[in-house]
């Protein structure tokens, strides 16, 4: 298998002197394409800050990060701004949807910024997904009308509009109940065999966990299993 990316002897300290905490203390990981991976550990072991700078959102305090042949920790902020919208995608916990626009507007408005307007293939590409999250019915709802699940929904499906290589989600099913949790990870797997789209999934719950091929665990700062 082809190297998505790989992080090398990932360090990341929070705050200076007697208030730093230092999160990460060496962490090294290599992430295949199409990989769908769990990332399992205690409260407060460092998943989101690794999520976070995997997502390229924060520079680690040291060590290197490739990600598609690329220097993740050379590039400026306008370059990383550039590859992030073009190769990651985010899920995060809470969905961050705008709960005024439709479900169809909330999954294109990424697009739509990228592109300067909304074009018709962004509009019909935002559908499918749409339709294979299984929100076909709810493609014109405004969000605040929907469940927590198909909200979470929406949010996967705004995060594959751009056909990312990668994504990072974390806890996406944290607030939802069993049924609809594994809802979503029904459609995420399937989205990771037919795209082969890479994920990487934050998560405490072990049935979660266990849908994945991959699991990943954070402790002390470094990969433990
Ligand atoms: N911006 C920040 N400033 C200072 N400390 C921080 C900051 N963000 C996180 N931390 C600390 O870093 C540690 C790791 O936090 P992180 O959010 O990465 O853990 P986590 O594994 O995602 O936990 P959880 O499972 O609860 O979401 C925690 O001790 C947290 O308090
Ligand atoms: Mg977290």
């Amino acid at each position: 298998m082809t190297a998505l990316l790989e992080v090398s002897d990932l360090i990341k300290t929070y705050g200076t002197g007697e208030a730093a905490t230092r999160v990460l203390r060496g962490l090294s990981l290599r992430l295949e394409a199409g990989e769908m991976a769990a990332l399992l550990g205690p409260s407060g072991s460092g998943k989101s800050t690794l999520l976070t700078i995997l997502g390229t959102l924060m520079k680690p305090t040291s060590g290197s990060y490739v990600m598609l042949g690329q220097d993740m920790i050379a590039a400026d902020d306008r370059a990383l701004t550039g590859f992030r919208n073009a190769h990651i995608g985010f899920v995060f916990q809470f969905h961050n949807l705008l709960p005024d626009f439709t479900a169809l507007e909330n999954v294109v408005f990424p697009t739509a910024v990228r592109d300067g307007r909304e074009t018709p293939a962004a509009r019909a590409r935002g559908r499918d997904l749409l339709t294979r999250m299984g929100l076909a019915e709810r493609i014109d709802f405004p969000t605040a009308n929907l469940s927590g699940g198909q909200k979470q929904r929406v949010a996967v499906a705004r995060a594959l509009m751009n056909s990312p290589e990668l994504v990072l989600a974390d806890e996406p099913t944290g607030n939802l109940d069993r049924a609809s949790a594994m809802q979503v990870m029904d459609l995420i797997g399937q989205i990771n065999r037919e795209e082969g789209t890479t994920f990487m999934i934050s998560t405490h719950d072990e049935k979660i966990a266990a849908v994945c091929r991959r699991q990943i665990v954070v402790g002390d700062g470094v990969v433990t299993g």
